[in-house]
């Protein structure tokens, strides 16, 4: 048991999260969980199934019927890949909606803890150091202008072949922002023992570097 590492990362939208996690689960050889990619598929489902945030007991009934695996690189959500979908516009524009909803946190949360149960892992999130492994050795906090990562957004929208205006990018992401940090349950908050590390002006490859370094002190 000595010998599990926890890495949590939090931080806002396109802070560099992911992408950062999943070269060093690579590294470290250790297990990656991308916990946005369960909201944004609990989303998708709600929408596709037209169910609004409000609506208590249609929410139960996603909650009951959602069968939600995560394999790799790829998401599914009762057996059809979502795993390009869960990323589309429209999934940004409600996702802090779903995701404000104490039942919907509560399964996923579970989730979570049991994908990690006597393993070492690596996830990211808004709520990992504080609620989901709040016991991790260690807890980072990305982050960065929210100009410079609605930039990183539109030009990861580019790459994956769809153009978003930057404007729109930066409204939707501070919202989100907004959105995440307010609301009443785990919300998105900088932990008393989490490193902060403002990556605004760091590439890639140097943030894994100073997380690679703490962790292997
Ligand atoms: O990639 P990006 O930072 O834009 O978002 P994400 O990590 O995929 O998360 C999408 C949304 O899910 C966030 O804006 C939060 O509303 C919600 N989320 C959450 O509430 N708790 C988590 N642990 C992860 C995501
Ligand atoms: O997961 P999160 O929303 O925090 O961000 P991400 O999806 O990992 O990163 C958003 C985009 O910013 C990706 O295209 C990354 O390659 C890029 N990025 C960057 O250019 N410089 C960084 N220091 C971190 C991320």
């Amino acid at each position: 048991m000595d010998n599990i590492i926890n890495i949590a990362i939090d931080g806002p939208a396109g802070s560099g999260k992911s992408t950062v996690a999943k070269i060093i689960a690579k590294k470290l050889n250790i297990t990656y969980l991308d916990t946005g990619s369960m909201y944004r598929a609990f989303t998708y489902y709600a929408l596709n199934n037209d169910i609004k945030s409000n609506d208590k007991e249609g929410i139960n009934d996603l909650l009951n019927s959602i069968d939600l695996v995560l394999d790799k690189e790829n998401v599914f959500v009762n057996d059809k890949d979502v795993t390009k979908e869960i990323r589309f516009e429209n999934i940004d524009k409600n996702v802090s909606d779903y995701a404000a909803i104490k039942e919907v946190r509560e399964k996923m949360v579970n989730i979570q803890r049991e994908i990690s149960k006597g393993k070492s892992v690596i996830m990211d999130g808004r709520d990992i150091g504080s609620v989901v492994l709040p016991n991790a050795k260690f807890k980072f906090y990305l982050d960065a202008s929210s100009e410079e990562r609605a930039k990183r957004r539109y030009l990861q929208n580019i790459e994956r072949g769809k153009e978003i205006p930057y404007e729109d990018i930066l409204r939707d992401i501070e919202l989100r922002d907004e959105l995440d940090k307010t609301r009443e349950v785990d919300p998105l908050v900088i932990c008393e023992d989490a490193v902060v590390v403002d990556t605004s002006d760091m590439n890639i490859d140097d943030v894994v570097e100073f997380i690679i370094n703490k962790v292997s002190r």
